[in-house]
């Protein structure tokens, strides 16, 4: 495995193997990796000539009094992990040449980057859109992997890379869970043994709605009453929101008739998880 620590080395390296007719896929991470993480690395293996996996803990999309000091770090186990799926460049580059002094320039997206985890967390998806950007501009991948669990982050992307006019394909894969539900997060590690058993309820009351979708019921307003009352039986979970939306627009609906992302973000202690499951 290559570990390149510059933008110069990852655009050569990845040049010399565009020029030798190689596909790129490319998994962008903020480390601490786990299975979601591995199973987005296992897919770009299938389709793929050479994978690349960055890790960068950026800064811009955390806001003032958020998690960034704390986000978990493990740069030795994230290698062999990385070492373990056959990557073959682990790009690990340093936040001053990622923005360096001086640097003005951003990635906004309008609109669904401002609502929902965009309303909670103003600017997340400025920083999110910008390091992609910068990353898909130094990599320049064929196609580029997420995961389902951050829905939000993966429609802001797909307008982004659309609207950009960047020839790279997004791929979504589903969210890798923990026996009990729990999405798996590099958030996780945070949670407390009795905060950790709360935490599977975010899945329970997505589950609660799906299965009430599937048996025919279309009101949002009852869905999301039904949803909540599962998150209300848990004691120390505020929920940030519960909603129900249309996939691409992400616009609110009010009767559920043929797509729509449950979506529920919410505090356990000082974790702040977010989950949904898509309804097709
Ligand atoms: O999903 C993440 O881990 C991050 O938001 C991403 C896409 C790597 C950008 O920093």
């Amino acid at each position: 495995m290559n570990v390149v620590t510059t933008i110069a080395d990852m655009r050569t390296l990845a040049e010399s193997h565009r020029k030798k007719g190689r596909t790129i896929g490319f998994v962008p991470t903020m480390g601490f990796l786990h299975e979601g993480h591995l199973s987005l690395m296992r897919e770009a293996r299938k389709s793929c000539d050479i994978v690349v996996v960055s890790i960068f803990v950026n800064p811009t999309q955390f806001g003032p009094g958020e998690d960034f000091d704390r986000y978990p770090r493990d740069e030795k186990g994230d290698r062999e992990k990385c070492e373990a799926e056959g990557i073959d460049v682990l790009f690990i580059p340093s936040a001053a040449e990622m923005y360096p002094p001086g640097d003005s320039v951003s990635v906004p997206v309008e609109g669904i980057a401002d609502i929902l985890e965009g309303a909670s967390r103003p600017g997340h998806f400025r920083g999110v859109a910008t390091v992609v950007a910068r990353l898909f501009t130094i990599v320049g991948p064929h196609k580029a992997f997420f995961g389902q669990k951050d829905f939000q982050q993966t429609v802001v992307i797909e307008r982004m890379a659309t609207g950009l006019n960047m020839d790279v394909k997004i791929v979504v894969l589903p969210t890798v869970r923990e026996q009990d539900g729990l999405a798996m997060s590099s958030r996780n590690s945070y949670l407390r043994a009795d905060e950790r058993r709360a935490a599977a309820s975010l899945y329970r009351a997505l589950s609660e709605g799906e299965g009430l979708i599937r048996s025919g019921v279309g009101a949002a307003s009852k869905l999301k009453r039904a949803m909540r009352a599962v998150l209300e039986k848990e004691a120390g979970i505020e929920i940030d929101y519960l909603e129900i939306v249309d996939p691409e627009s992400l616009v609110s609906l009010r009767e559920i008739e043929h797509r729509a992302v449950l979506l529920v973000a919410a505090r356990i202690g000082r974790t702040r998880l977010i989950d949904n499951v898509l309804i097709l």
